[in-house]
């Protein structure tokens, strides 16, 4: 990953586009950290708590799919070299997250959104177009996406079932992860947008998270 400065333009398109199919179909790098729920026990659900759980995992998981467009898309076109890594590192993490909720998922007895790719590539547009934007709006475009992410996870963890703490402790560190990123995000220089882009945003995620709760 850190390698990547030294690539030619094509070879980061082809970078990138491994990376999109490792995201969409495979398994993406990830740091070393356990899994949150990897310890806990499973417990039994009703079928309407269950169907609940799989919905919200599985638009966690497009949320992350498109996390990683956005970090993508950026990544191919930010300036500094530092917030590339940045980047870079928070893209892996977000990797984390995406291994995570896919497993839940299936546990829970669903797949995760069959959207996905759509997902992935339209975060990436808009990722590499905040990159253009210039780096303290492509750092304040983090910061924002991250805070609508958290507020995303706190109403799941008041929807989700009580008892079902595997998918409450991915959801719990999710959010620790999030609002790291948004903090390092604003360190770096990220700026405040603008309020009807952030509407803008609040509406995108809105279809996003209505469909993949469905599909
Ligand atoms: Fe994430
Ligand atoms: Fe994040």
């Amino acid at each position: 990953m850190t390698t990547s400065r030294h690539l030619t333009p094509s070879d980061r398109l082809i970078v990138n586009f491994d990376q999109a199919l490792r995201t969409i179909f495979g398994k993406p790098q990830t740091t070393e950290r356990p899994d949150p729920a990897a310890e806990l026990d499973d417990v039994t659900l009703s079928e309407d708590e269950r169907r609940v759980a799989a919905g919200l995992m599985r638009v966690n998981h497009a949320g992350e799919v498109s996390a990683q467009g956005l970090y993508q898309g950026q990544a191919l076109t930010a300036r500094l070299p530092d917030v590339k890594e940045k980047m870079e590192r928070a893209a892996l993490e977000e990797n984390d997250h995406l291994a995570w909720c896919e497993k839940r998922v299936k546990e829970l007895g669903e797949d995760v959104s069959l959207l996905s790719p759509f997902w992935y590539a339209g975060s990436f547009a808009i990722g590499a177009l905040a990159g253009i934007a210039g780096d303290k709006w492509s750092l304040g475009f983090v910061a924002e996406t991250e805070h609508q992410v958290i507020r995303h996870l706190d109403n799941h963890l008041q929807r989700l079932p009580p008892q079902d703490a595997k998918s409450r402790a991915i959801v719990e560190q999710m959010k620790i992860d999030e609002a790291h990123h948004a903090t390092v995000a604003l360190e770096h220089g990220g700026a405040a947008l603008p309020t009807p882009v952030k509407k803008m945003m609040a509406l995108t995620s809105k279809v996003m998270t209505k469909a993949a709760y469905r599909i």
